[in-house]
């Protein structure tokens, strides 16, 4: 499931114009790092574009984020911590707080993962939380 939800603000997302790494950290394995090529983004149709989401679903991560809502900012499942990199990522808006503020183990580095988007100027660290299980596609 994707798409767009008309009932929030739309967020200021800058895209990468260069290659830059993302290295997902999961509670269950080493971590995954993968190298974010901005001339295919965007890899899928869930959450926006170059979302810490897509790149995780669709850009060969093979990391299975929970994402309920398919990605539209309406729940709080793709919950993460940007524990790298948080300053390369786009400001969340009220609406990303608000459904934030339902997800356990908070902290000032969280965001959504399909409302996060670095825009490639350093590469990025992601903490995907202990309570979010369905991790990892079989194969890694
Ligand atoms: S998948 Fe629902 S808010 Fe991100």
């Amino acid at each position: 499931m994707g798409g767009t939800n008309p009932y929030i603000e739309k967020p200021e997302v800058a895209l990468p114009k260069k290659a830059y790494k993302v290295s997902f950290h999961r509670p269950d394995g080493p971590p995954i790092i993968f190298e974010v090529d901005p001339s295919k983004l965007p890899f899928g149709p869930t959450g926006l574009p170059g979302s810490i989401l897509d790149i995780a679903l669709n850009g060969g991560a093979a990391i299975d984020l929970e994402h309920a809502c398919g990605g539209v900012c309406a729940c709080s499942t793709c919950h993460v911590k940007v524990v790298k990199g948080l300053e390369s990522c786009n400001e969340p808006t009220d609406d990303e707080l608000d459904q934030l503020e339902e997800a356990p183990d908070l902290s000032l580095n969280s965001r959504l993962g399909c409302q996060c988007v670095p825009n490639g100027t350093m590469d990025i660290e992601i903490e995907i939380p202990a309570w979010n299980k369905n991790l990892v596609k079989e194969g890694h």
